[in-house]
């Protein structure tokens, strides 16, 4: 059995939007998607809950005939990547993380706001990141956690998430700031909604293109078709993940 397909692995809908990006630039591949909607959120979860997730994730992709994995979750690449990279090392692996380094080049001025999840603020891989890039004295985190449910809801217009983003939102003087990174693939849903709080000045920037790039980078190109199968850890319709697809389309 040839390896030919490329994986994608997010705990739940988040990763869809990394997909989204790929489906538009390999039109050459085939993809697995993988969401893990019956464990989602991760981000509220310990490092070693994580990652024993990632593992039993990847376990399960890799008998499914994968020349590359992407880890389309800046939570799951924060917890596991190294170790995933151990256990597997010749199996390319791309891996998330909040978009600080491309912050850092379009800088001219102002601060940056990262947002992510709770865990992957707290994590080593963030924090080293910001401190190597030397950027520790430039950039502000805030938490997004709860977009996570509300886009594992389907729920991107609805009162109680404007009040959410209100309340996170309001109290910035977005004046002071240049742009703000989305480190969570969930939130990159929401980027119409973020924009009724934050000023056009401010840039809204996200990790998928950069992934992408790295994925390509990975790879020998392939003879698919834009095939893509998806698999979910909880009971649903097999077309589960189509509204998400299409909700993306028309953004
Ligand atoms: N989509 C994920 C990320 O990029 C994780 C969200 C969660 O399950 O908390 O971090």
């Amino acid at each position: 059995m040839l390896a030919n397909k490329i994986a994608f692995f997010d705990s739940g809908v988040g990763g869809l939007t990394t997909l989204h990006v790929a489906l538009q630039q390999l039109p050459n591949e085939d993809f697995i998607y993988f969401g893990d909607c019956l464990n989602a959120p991760y981000g509220v979860k310990t490092t070693e809950e994580i990652r024993n997730l990632v593992f039993d994730a990847v376990e399960f992709l890799q008998k499914h005939n994968c020349k590359a994995i992407v880890l389309a979750c800046n939570t799951a690449t924060s917890a596991a990547v190294n170790q995933l990279r151990e256990k597997y090392p010749n199996l390319p692996i791309v891996g998330m993380e909040p978009a600080v380094k491309l912050a850092g080049k379009i800088h001219d001025s102002g601060r940056i706001l990262i947002t992510a999840t709770d865990s992957t603020l707290r994590g080593q891989k963030l924090n080293e990141l910001i401190h190597d890039l030397n950027m520790d004295d430039l950039v502000d985190v805030l938490s997004l956690q709860e977009l996570v449910l509300f886009a594992e809801k389907f729920e991107f217009d609805s009162p109680a998430l404007f009040d959410y983003l209100k309340l996170k939102l309001e109290p910035f003087n977005w004046d002071e700031y240049n742009s703000i990174v989305l480190g969570c693939t969930h939130f990159n849903y929401f980027k119409n909604q973020l924009r009724k709080f934050i000023p056009e000045t401010v840039h809204i920037l996200d990790g998928n293109q950069g992934t992408v790039n790295r994925l390509k980078s990975l790879i020998k190109e392939g003879e698919g078709s834009r095939q893509i199968e998806f698999y979910l850890s909880k009971k649903a319709d097999p077309d589960y993940f189509l509204p998400f697809l299409k909700y993306l389309d028309n953004q």
